[in-house]
C-alpha cells in the first residue's frame, strides 16, 4: 500500500535559472492549498539535505515570488552527497555520505522530496529515489537538454535575453560594418544559439551539433561584404567546435560533478575572422546574465504547471517521476530515463531545415 503523504521537502539544485520561485510558489500553494500537505523548503539544493538545514514554507512565504528571479531556497551545482568533498587532515577526499541525508530525511519525517533542477540534480536524486525516498521531479536548465521534456523552464528567458542582446549587437555592428559574435550558453546542446539566432536572424549559427569549419565561415562573411552588406551577426553556443578541433574549456571545477566549465570559442573564432578576411571584429560573451532576472510570461506558465503537476503526480500516487512537457501535454516519465541522456538538437529539428533553406549558415 503506498504511504499516505502528509510532509513534502522542495529544493533547487543545479545552476539557478528564471522560474524557480515561480515552480516552489505553485508546489508549495498547490501542496497546502489542494493536499493539505506540509512543506518544508530544503536550502541550497543537496547542500541543505546533507547539513539538515530547512524551514517550514507557508503561503505567506511564497506570496509575490512568481515574477523574481533566482530561488529563495538558494541552489549549489556542486553538491552530490554520495561523491562528498570533505577535506581531511589538508587532503581533500571523497566519502559517501547518503546516509547522513537519509537520516535528516527520517528525523524530519519527509514522506517525498519535489526536486527542481537537470540531470545532474535528478542523477543525485535517483540515488535517493533507490533508498526509498519518493523523488518527483521537475526539469530545470536553459540548456534544454533534459530527455524527453519538449522544452524545460528557464530556456524561454535564456533564448529571449539572448535574442534581445542580438538584436542590440545588430544595430551597432551595421554602424560599424563589423563582424560581431555573440556567445551563448547551453553546454554541449545548441538550443539557446539556434533560437536566439533564428529570432534575431543572425547570419551565421555556430552549435556544437554541427562542427564549423573555419573557411566556411569566413567565405560566408566576405561573400555578405561582397554583396554590400558590410556586417555579419554570429550567434555562436559556447559547446560549438571546428570539424578537426575540440571544445574550448574556459575552467575546471574540481569539486563539481560536471567539473568542465565551456566558454571563450567566439573570442578565438573573432580572431580568425579578421585575421582572414580583414573585417574587424568584436565579441561579446553574454555569461550567466542568461540565468538572471524575471523570468518571461511562458517560463511563468511553464513553472506553475510544472509545479503543480509535481503536486498532482505525487498525490496520484506515483513514485520516482519527472514531469515534462510533451507536445502541449505536461505528463511525467521515471526519474531513472533522464538519468546521463542529453537530449541534443536534432538534425531534422525544422529551425534546422529552415536556417539552410534560408542561406544562414552553420559554418558547415
Ligand atoms: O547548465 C546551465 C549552465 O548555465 C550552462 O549553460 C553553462 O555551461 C554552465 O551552467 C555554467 O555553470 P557555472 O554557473 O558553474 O559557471
Amino acid at each position: 500500500m503506498t504511504k499516505r503523504i502528509k510532509k513534502i521537502g522542495v529544493l533547487t539544485g543545479g545552476g539557478d535559472c528564471a522560474g524557480l520561485n515561480a515552480v516552489i510558489r505553485a508546489v508549495t500553494k498547490s501542496a497546502i492549498n489542494q493536499h493539505g500537505l506540509e512543506v518544508f523548503g530544503i536550502e541550497d539544493g543537496f547542500e541543505g539535505l546533507l547539513h539538515n538545514r530547512m524551514h517550514p514554507l507557508g503561503m505567506e512565504d511564497v506570496s509575490n515570488i512568481l515574477t523574481h528571479g533566482g530561488t529563495i531556497l538558494g541552489t549549489n551545482n556542486k553538491c552530490n552527497p554520495a561523491r562528498y568533498h570533505v577535506e581531511v587532515d589538508g587532503q581533500m577526499q571523497i566519502q559517501d555520505l547518503s546516509e547522513q541525508v537519509m537520516g535528516h530525511i527520517k528525523s524530519r519525517s519527509l514522506d517525498a522530496l519535489i526536486v527542481i533542477g537537470g540531470d545532474g540534480t535528478m542523477a543525485v536524486a535517483s540515488n535517493f529515489a533507490r533508498r526509498g525516498v519518493n523523488c518527483i521531479g521537475v526539469p530545470k536548465t536553459i540548456d534544454n537538454d533534459l530527455e524527453s521534456c519538449d522544452v524545460t523552464f528557464g530556456f524561454p528567458t535564456a533564448y529571449y535575453v539572448a535574442t534581445e542582446a542580438l538584436d542590440r549587437i545588430h544595430t551597432t555592428a551595421a554602424s560599424h560594418h563589423r563582424a560581431m559574435l555573440v556567445e551563448v550558453m547551453g553546454r554541449n546542446a545548441g538550443w539557446i544559439a539556434l533560437y536566439a539566432g533564428v529570432a534575431s536572424g543572425a547570419d551565421i549559427i555556430l552549435i556544437p551539433e554541427i562542427p564549423f569549419s573555419i573557411d566556411k565561415v569566413c567565405e560566408k562573411v566576405t561573400d555578405r561584404s561582397r554583396h554590400g552588406k558590410r556586417f555579419s551577426i554570429l550567434c555562436v553556443a559556447e559547446g560549438a567546435r571546428p570539424i578537426d578541433g575540440e571544445q574550448v574549456v574556459a575552467r575546471y571545477d574540481h569539486t563539481s560533478a560536471d567539473p568542465v566549465r565551456l566558454g571563450g570559442i567566439s573570442r578565438i573564432v573573432a580572431d580568425q575572422i579578421e585575421k582572414m578576411t580583414g573585417i574587424e571584429t568584436r565579441t561579446t560573451i553574454l555569461g550567466h546574465i542568461q540565468r538572471g532576472g524575471s523570468p518571461i510570461p511562458q517560463d511563468r506558465l511553464l513553472a506553475t504547471a510544472f509545479g503543480h503537476a509535481a503536486i498532482t503526480t505525487l498525490m496520484a500516487g506515483k513514485e520516482n517521476r519527472m514531469v515534462v512537457m510533451q507536445g502541449r501535454n505536461v505528463t511525467d516519465i521515471s526519474l531513472y530515463d533522464v538519468v546521463d541522456k542529453q537530449r541534443l538538437v536534432p538534425m531534422d529539428h525544422p529551425y534546422i531545415q529552415a536556417v539552410r533553406d534560408m542561406s544562414i549558415s552553420f559554418g558547415d
